[in-house]
């Protein structure tokens, strides 16, 4: 280990989740030989075994190990039908998310090739934006109660909470990446028409980020048009950035509008601290263990990581490969191809630089 190393912690966990990161770690530890990026993993088996084993999630002092001492997480999925209330899952991912902060919540919306596209008469110059979702406010702070739980009158309160850091970090993220890949437009969407609190300081909030940013565009758009607009017309669209929970929901519209949430990748962003690393799907149970899951969201996340650990091109080169396995119909079932996890994993490998 040197003071170039960069310390990755890897976290298959659930489901599929063991199946795509092996996958991807196959990409990563090829690329990291070849190209002598000094990258060392160090592989955790917390998931929904060792939970209902041991009742615990993270054993004590792991976060802080994280936050100390790796650069960033590769993370496979978490979820498990024993576990229902899907307490280890929140513990370690959302845990994650808050307790390192990770306040960005980066999810490109790429089409890498035009067979993949679900709408009619539009590709890959149509589909290629990014949503920058909140990703430690916003109604999962989990602050609320019950009153008369149980009764006829039972009430219920969630709160949706934006703060003015909050808020600004994000857009101010958004309005930066812009900048710096020669993006031309912003949009925030939000639901200010009868959300008045919390969407009135994101309007503010906006519009005085953007006077920062005079070379780049902005628009506002209501989030039940956005969904409309984003099937409708996804051109219209660079960056987008929202707050926690409507960006969970455009992100798997997002997924879909890529080819599917077999192919989408995200990243649990605190610039210049450990980041977290993760394809947007599920843990999908029911398919673990037969080698049928896609694998690449798991290493188009792979690329994003190394991208994010300052090492572009190589990401750029997996991002290549990948395309270039869709383009041959060297894919999972999902895109239509006829390989396994681990053959279509294998595909994308083999046509590395
Ligand atoms: C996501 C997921 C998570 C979320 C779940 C698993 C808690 O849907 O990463 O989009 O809601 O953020
Ligand atoms: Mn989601």
């Amino acid at each position: 280990m040197t003071t170039t190393t960069k310390r990755i912690a890897v976290v298959p966990g659930d489901g599929i989740g063991p199946e795509v990161i092996e996958a991807g770690m196959r990409v990563l530890t090829r690329v990291n030989e070849a190209c002598k990026l000094d990258l060392a993993f160090t592989h955790f088996g917390w998931n929904a075994d060792e939970y209902l084993r041991t009742g615990i999630s993270m054993p004590p002092g792991a976060m802080e190990d994280i936050r100390d001492h790796y650069h960033a997480v590769y993370l496979g999925a978490f979820g498990d039908p024993r576990v229902p209330d899907m307490k280890h899952a929140a513990d370690i991912l959302l845990g994650m998310r808050f307790q390192l902060d990770l306040y960005v919540n980066y999810r490109p919306v790429k089409l890498l090739d035009e067979r993949l596209s679900p709408l009619k008469g539009k590709g890959i110059d149509e589909i290629d934006f990014v949503i920058f979702r909140e990703n430690t406010e916003g109604a999962y702070v989990g602050m609320g109660g019950t009153f008369k739980k149980g009764t006829s009158e039972e009430l219920a309160v969630q709160e949706d909470v934006s703060t003015r850091k909050g808020v600004e970090r994000i857009i101010r993220y958004a309005f930066d990446y812009a900048k710096r890949t020669g993006r031309k437009s912003v949009c925030m969407s939000d639901k200010n028409n009868v959300m008045r609190f919390g969407g009135d300081l994101w309007v503010r909030t906006f519009e005085e980020v953007a006077k920062e940013y005079p070379d780049i565009e902005h628009f506002h758009m209501f989030v039940d048009a956005l969904t409309m607009q984003m099937v409708r017309a996804p051109e219209m669209f660079e960056v987008i950035v929202t707050n926690n929970m409507f960006g969970d929901i455009v992100t798997d519209l997002g997924a879909a509008l890529q080819g599917g949430l077999g192919v989408a990748a995200s990243g649990n962003i605190h610039p210049g601290r450990v980041s977290l690393f993760e394809p947007i799907h599920g843990s999908a149970p029911k398919y673990a263990g037969k080698d049928v899951a896609n694998p690449i969201g798991a290493i188009l996340t792979a690329a994003m990581m190394l991208d994010y650990l300052g090492f572009p091109d190589v990401a750029a080169d997996i991002e290549r490969a990948v395309t270039a396995t869709i383009v041959a119909g060297e894919t999972t079932h999902d895109l239509g191809g006829a390989l396994g996890t681990r053959a279509a994993g294998e595909a994308v490998r083999g046509r590395l630089a």
